[in-house]
Order: structure tokens, then sequence, then C-alpha cells
């Protein structure tokens, strides 16, 4: 490796990571690497999965608009060029992958195309894609209980595990969990126990790829207005923020710009967390209203 120049802010050596010319093997391990500042030759390649509309649409589109190359997946292929296209408009770089991230094989063709195409690997994974079933214990079947349980954490895992083994060290992945992480809501059997092991799947993988230098983290959105909330109830918006504190409901830009937080080297030291970004809604303990 050659001498690296000192970073003229801090002093700190930084080292030009050329992704390109990584083997996998070098990139995964990195013992060779040096401490220092790492910088990337070229712009950074994100993979969104369920990126087709909501929240994982929104963060594909802010991310794009932060230099960042966005490789879009979601199940259905319209959707996700639809984002895709968006984003090529608008000046930014994204192709998509369209398939399901609960398939083993469709996992390895996202990433072996997306390498193909970019000749350097994906350095952020947004594990976004999730499906419920609004249904109580007694009438949930086991069709729907696998479907859930596949896409939102089986998923996560599968993609988790094929991003490990390429993506270069200052990389990281953001796991998009729910509230039900930690409570339990009425009818949301499956998507509670689901998103419950998407929390303690964050922790294990900040454990274990950590020493590679791979961070990981989770988002726990509150209420946010999406196409999907708006058709849950009557009157979803006002409904959620009068229970919020800050007494609206959530954006998806307001998860988009927790995601940006997240990835960016400034939150270097931060891994195995989840976040709320809920307005206080998931802060607050049952209470009487006889105080
Ligand atoms: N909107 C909210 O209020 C809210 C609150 C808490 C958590 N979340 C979480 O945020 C994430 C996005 O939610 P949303 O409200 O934008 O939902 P959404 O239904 O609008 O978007 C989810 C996307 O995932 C895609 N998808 C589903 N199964 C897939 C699969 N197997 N492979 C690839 N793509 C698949 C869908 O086609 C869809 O485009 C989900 O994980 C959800 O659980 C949302």
């Amino acid at each position: 490796m050659p001498p690296a120049p000192d970073c003229v802010r801090c002093g700190a050596p930084v080292y030009v990571l050329d992704a390109k010319r990584m083997l996998p093997s070098e990139q995964s391990a990195n013992t060779d690497i040096p401490d220092g500042i790492y910088a990337m030759i070229e712009k950074p390649i994100a993979l969104v999965t369920g990126a087709g509309g909501g929240i994982g649409q929104e963060i594909a589109t802010t991310l794009a608009s932060h230099q960042w190359t966005v490789v879009v997946n979601d199940l259905h292929d319209d959707t996700a060029n639809k984002t895709s296209a968006a984003i090529n408009r608008a000046g930014g770089d994204s192709m998509t992958l369209s398939g399901d991230i609960a398939d083993s094989a469709t996992v390895e063709r996202l990433f072996s195309v997306a390498f193909n195409k970019y000749q350097r690997p994906v350095s952020l994974l947004i594990n976004n894609a999730g499906v419920q079933t609004w249904a109580s214990l007694d009438e949930l079947t086991a069709e729907q209980w696998q479907r859930t349980i596949s896409t939102n954490l089986t998923g996560c895992f599968l993609m988790t595990q094929r991003f490990a083994k390429t993506a270069p060290a200052g990389s990281s992945i953001v796991n998009i969990g729910s509230g039900c992480n930690k409570l339990a809501f009425p009818k949301l059997v499956d998507y509670s126990a689901a998103k419950g092991g998407v929390e303690m799947f964050t922790k294990s993988s900040a454990l274990e790829l950590g020493p590679r230098g791979i961070r990981v983290n989770c988002i726990a959105p509150g209420a946010i207005a999406t196409e999907r909330t708006a058709a849950e109830t009557g009157d979803y918006n006002n409904s959620w923020a009068e229970l919020t504190p800050l007494r609206r409901i959530g954006t998806a830009k307001d998860v988009a710009n927790a995601v940006l937080l997240l990835a960016d080297d400034k939150a270097g030291f931060i891994t195995g967390q989840t976040i709320n970004v809920d307005g206080g809604l998931f802060s607050q303990a049952i209470w009487p209203n006889s105080y």
C-alpha cells in the first residue's frame, strides 16, 4: 500500500480504498489495512429493499441525493423501476433489481448483478422490505405467519449474510424495525414476532460484524404517513398524531434522514442500536387518566 497522505482537517492518515481492485476476501478480512481514514474513490453503493414505495422509496431517493449510487429492490418490477427512474431523472445513479429478498437465490443474484454492473461492492444495506397481516392469533393462518416471518426476518438475515461477504470495512447496515420491536400491538402477532427478531438480529450481527468494521443498527419508526398506512384506518393521521408527544405523525423523510445519520461516518462508533424515529410515541408509559 502506498504511503498515506494526512487528512488536512485532523492529521490522520487517509487511505484510498480501491474497491474495484479488492477481492471479496480482502474486502471482508481487511487485516492488512492500517488504522486511519478511508476514502472510497467512487460513489459508494447502497442497496434498499422494498424501495418501490412508501418509506423505502424515500430512503432510496434521499440517499441518491446525498451522493450514493442506489440499487433499488422491490418484489414488483414496475414500482421499483419508478423509483430508479425518478432518481436517474434527478441526476442520480440508480438501477432496479427486483425480486423476493426471502429467496436465497434471488439474494445472491441481487449482489452479483450489482457487482457486475458497478465493479465494486455494496457498502450500505437498508433492510426495509416488510409486510404484516392484520389478524388475531385465532385467525392468523400458517401461510400468513410464514410470509411475514420470511419477508421481515429471513429476508433481513439472507441479505445481511450475503452483504457481509463482500462489504468493505466502513460499511454499514440499517434495519427498519417498528414499535413492535419492543411493544405488543393488537392483531399483529406475526409482525411483532418478526420485528422483535429484527431487533435481536441487529444486536447479534453487530457483534459478529464489528471486528470486520461493519456497523449494524436499526430504526423503529412510529406512525409514518405512507399510502399503506393511509388505508389502515379512516383517520390515520389524526388518531396517531393525538397519541404522539410531538403531536404529528412522521413522514418517510423523517425515517430517511435518520438512515442518513446512521450511515454517515460521523456515526462510526454507533452499532447494535435501535433508534426510535417516532416523535416520542414509544417512550410513553401507560398511565391512568385519574392523574
Ligand atoms: N409506515 C409506517 O408507519 C411504519 C411503521 C413502523 C415500521 N414500518 C416498517 O417500515 C418498512 C416500510 O414500510 P412502508 O410503510 O413503507 O410499507 P410499504 O408496504 O409501503 O412498502 C413495503 C415495500 O416492500 C415491498 N416488499 C414486500 N415484500 C417484499 C419482498 N419479499 N421482497 C422485496 N420487497 C418486498 C413491497 O412491495 C413494498 O413496496 C417496513 O419494514 C415496515 O414494517 C413502517
